[in-house]
């Protein structure tokens, strides 16, 4: 498909704002506890142009390369640590037809197998589980020790080419970052750290090691994965998807970076908080700050009356916030900027996690293939809270489980109402590419607001085109 052939493509505008909707790097400006270099930096070029073939969201065959090429052998994401927090816990990760096995096998250890029995190919562990000292077919009882050593199978004298210590459960690469515990079933893949690049640096100042899940939910949907994913890449939906943030949230004047370091891809959105947007009609600095505060205070929109007096601007605003979360954790908040206190600053890493950054919205998505099909996926939604600097992590919240017709505000309040209006048009999404009429020849992706998808896109398809 044609790409866009301007010779000065990287001249193009970088967000719009105005005085009353700045963008962010203009909003900041006046903040008086600034942002550090790590976000100020910016790093974006114009990364293709083009439209997408919608293929790639309803094709069997795109899925399946998918699997092979991407799933089987990229680092991904599957549990938080503290979910398996004592020797013998292990949690069953499941992505696309594929099912892994992964287990603490000391305090301060994990392993990872595929999940699959060496007799006759039954799927070894069903469901995660705490303390197992083996893992025993359900099928002829063969069973093997946590660290994945063969130490039983009835009838022995009739298995001659069985050796217990050539039929040890199959590892794949194991590491951790983040508080997740990351896997890659390719043995020859590169290690975790050469897939994260410098993205570690960037969480320095925000450790998500250091976080409590406030809640965990794991819900089905009837739509791609990537789909799903890019309901979350951009802002240029909030004024049509989530019209009550507009009052309080400049979503046309995000800034968006990308950052390709070797076999490292991740980006980022920043989006300013405490500002009205620019499709707002009649908005104030007043308003936006008064909606910000209520906001985290949990006060319903129609019940707002006003400010406190001490919150005049957006740092005011930060510090009265930063006290609060002082309060509320026992965590010493005081070396976060305003920016890190109310924006909306948001991190995905190839191929599948978008952790959020900061306090405004501290939140964490990963999104996977649930079966062998393009059309429905899994998205897992943590709510996360600083722990106090001398309190451990505490074990992980138990999951919830929603179906594609349950409401994440059911489930988790106010907060999962922002959740239903987007999860609201991810099957629809899937409804429309199945009937996508071939003319336009595809999908068309706005070349600054949704550029985090073009670059994901651009990253994918190196992948599934690669060796
Ligand atoms: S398939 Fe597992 S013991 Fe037979
Ligand atoms: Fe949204």
């Amino acid at each position: 498909m044609a790409d866009y052939s301007s010779s000065n493509y990287n001249d193009f505008p970088r967000g719009f704002g105005n005085e009353l909707s700045p963008t962010w790097r203009d909003a900041i400006k006046n903040d008086k506890r600034q942002p550090p270099e790590i976000l100020t930096n910016e790093s974006s070029e114009f990364v293709g142009g083009g439209k997408l073939d919608p293929d790639r969201y309803t094709s069997y065959e795109f899925h399946r390369r998918e699997v092979e090429k991407l799933w089987r052998r990229t680092w991904q994401p599957t549990c938080r640590e503290e979910e398996i927090p004592n020797v013998g816990d292990h949690f069953v990760y499941n992505v696309a037809n594929l099912s892994f096995l992964i287990v603490r096998t000391a305090p301060d250890a994990f392993k990872a197998y595929w999940n699959v029995c060496l007799h006759r190919g039954r799927q070894l562990v069903d469901e995660p589980g705490k303390g197992a000292t083996k893992f025993r077919c359900g099928y002829h009882a063969w069973s093997w020790n946590i660290e994945g050593e063969l130490i039983f199978y009835p009838g022995a004298w009739d298995f001659p080419d069985i050796k217990p210590e050539t039929c040890s459960l199959r590892e794949v690469k194991v590491g951790t970052w983040a508080g997740f515990v990351f896997i890659n079933p390719d043995k020859n893949a590169i290690e975790l750290s050469e897939h994260l690049g410098s993205l570690p640096q960037h969480f320095e100042r925000w450790p998500l090691e250091k976080r409590r899940g406030l809640f965990h939910v794991r819900k089905t949907i009837n739509a791609n994965w990537k789909i799903a994913m890019e309901a979350f890449m951009e802002s240029y939906h909030v004024m049509a998807t989530h019209p009550e943030l507009i009052e309080m949230s400049a979503d046309h004047a995000a800034q968006l970076d990308y950052w390709d370091e070797g076999a490292a891809h991740f980006s980022r959105m920043m989006n300013p908080v405490g500002v009205p947007s620019q499709y707002f009609k009649g908005g104030t600095r007043e308003h936006a700050l008064a909606v910000t505060w209520a906001i985290a205070n949990d006060i319903r929109h129609d019940a707002l009356t006003g400010l406190p007096p001490e919150i005049t601007d957006r740092s005011s605003l930060a510090e009265w916030r930063r006290k609060q979360l002082q309060e509320a954790t026992g965590a010493d908040h005081s070396s976060l900027s305003d920016a890190e206190i109310l924006d909306g600053i948001e991190y995905w890493l190839f191929p599948n996690f978008l952790p959020w950054f900061g306090e405004s919205f501290p939140i964490l998505y990963i999104f996977r293939p649930n079966a062998d099909r393009p059309d429905t996926c899994y998205m897992d939604v943590w709510l996360t809270s600083r722990v106090s600097d001398t309190e451990p992590r505490p074990e992980a919240p138990a999951i919830i489980e929603l179906g594609p017709e349950d409401s994440f505000q059911k489930a988790v309040g106010t907060l999962g109402l922002v959740l239903d209006q987007d999860d609201f048009n991810m099957p629809k999404v899937q409804v429309g590419l199945h009937s996508w009429p071939g003319d336009p020849e595809g999908l068309t992706l706005a070349r600054y607001q949704e550029s985090r998808i073009r670059h994901f896109h651009k990253v994918l398809m190196g992948v599934l085109n690669g060796a």
